[in-house]
């Protein structure tokens, strides 16, 4: 079907749910507000409620407050992916948009993409292609069916490219942007510098946490940290490598829980380096990941950050839809090998890591490419 813009501008709704899509709906309303004829609604679906997991990220990145607030909450995936669905669909029948964006591959993202495609919306996916080949991660699901049903795919690095063209999207729908998340990491570098969180961490570590003195760790997909072994192993780890410096840990509340539900809550507060901090906002994290020695994590995005920002970055998984962070980046994968991550971060406080560069086209512009293709289609084939 071949679907006109409306003569007089686009209305276009960008959808965030969770706390990676906060960093790269940002760039994108920037981007947008920079064309009259364009009208740019924010609607948040409220995967992620908590003030630490969401609201702070609107207060950092400058975002407005979002137009709707679906409030769907948590549950099963089946329940959270339709009463996201559910309470989407009256959305678009209100508003009647010309194109829904969605970004990265959480349930808010499948959902609003399905809905929006059962409408007749034409859907633009930010962060396209990538692929772990792992069917167990819901978000490699949520990846593969809203690249299916999405009319604009927007793609960071290579390996996307080359993922559609094997799934049979046809080429002109696919175009190779560079990475939204980066533009606001080049945004609010020098800002980051400003916080006051490593002071903040000292009193409680009782360390000066001074550049390259400490481990960032992050963890929180469901294969690490919902089983008791898994986040043994994790505890492991910590005894092992405290004796470099502080371990600084922003707890996921999914994590807390597991910790608490498992009874290791105690076992995790006997490790004297390691500080656990409830989740952070953007700009103090950023401040932490931009001067740590090592960052230990499980995340997706954070995998592409720690390249941009040249630190070296351990990924406890068995694999990753972002393999340039491989292949040019400073990230190693180790899946839950607690001998492989200790023998990782000697060799880091070492001094030892691999060179790597900045992929192409992780500029700081991806946001504005990506505006500027959309408001150049008057028309396209839905
Ligand atoms: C979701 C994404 C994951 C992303 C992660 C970033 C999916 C399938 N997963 O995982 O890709 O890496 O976000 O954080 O979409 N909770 C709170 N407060 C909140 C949000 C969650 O307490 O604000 C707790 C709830 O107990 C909830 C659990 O965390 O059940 C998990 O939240 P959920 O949104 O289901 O998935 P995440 O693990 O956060």
């Amino acid at each position: 079907m071949l679907r006109n813009f409306r003569i007089e501008g686009l209305k276009i709704i960008s959808v965030v749910g969770a706390r990676p899509n906060f960093m790269k709906v940002a760039p994108l309303h920037r981007a947008f507000g920079k064309y009259s004829s364009v009208q740019h609604m924010i609607v948040h679906t409220g995967q992620h409620y908590d003030a630490n997991m969401s609201k702070v990220f609107f207060d950092d990145l400058e975002l407005p407050k979002p137009d709707v607030y679906l409030g769907v909450g948590s549950g099963t995936h089946a329940e959270q992916t339709a009463k996201v669905m559910v309470e989407f669909e009256k959305v678009l029948v209100r508003e009647k948009p010309d194109l829904v964006i969605v970004v990265g591959d959480v349930n808010s993202t499948v959902a609003c993409s399905l809905t929006s495609a059962k409408l007749w919306i034409p859907v633009a996916h930010v962060e396209a292609g990538l692929r772990s080949f792992d069917r167990t991660m819901p978000e490699e699901i949520n990846r593969m069916v809203t690249d299916v049903l999405s009319d604009y795919l927007f793609v960071t690095e290579e390996s996307g490219v080359v993922n559609l063209k094997h799934e049979g999207i046809a080429d002109e729908k696919v175009f190779l942007v560079g990475d939204v998340m980066v533009d606001s990491l080049a945004l609010y570098k020098e800002k980051a510098k400003l916080s006051a969180i490593r002071q903040q961490l000292s009193a409680t570590s009782g360390d000066r946490l001074l550049p390259r003195s400490y481990t960032l760790v992050t963890l929180h997909r469901p294969s690490n940290v919902d089983e008791k072994g898994n986040l043994q192993t994790i505890l492991k780890i910590f005894q092992a490598t405290e004796k470099h410096g502080p371990i600084i840990f922003p707890v996921h509340p999914r994590t807390r829980k597991r910790i608490e539900e498992f009874g290791l809550s105690s076992h995790f507060a006997e490790v004297k380096n390691l500080v656990l901090t409830d989740p952070l906002g953007y700009l103090d994290f950023l401040n932490l990941m931009m001067d740590a020695r090592v960052i230990l994590t499980d995340s997706g995005g954070i995998q592409e950050e720690s390249t941009f920002l040249d630190v070296p970055c351990i990924t406890m998984r068995e694999n990753t839809e972002r393999p340039i962070t491989l292949e040019l980046g400073t990230n190693v994968l180790t899946g839950l090998s607690s001998e492989k991550v200790i023998d990782l971060v000697e060799k880091c406080y070492a001094g030892e890591w691999k060179k790597s560069r900045v992929p192409d086209l992780w500029d700081g512009k991806a946001a504005e490419r990506i505006a500027r293709i959309l408001v150049d289609a008057k028309t396209f084939e839905h």
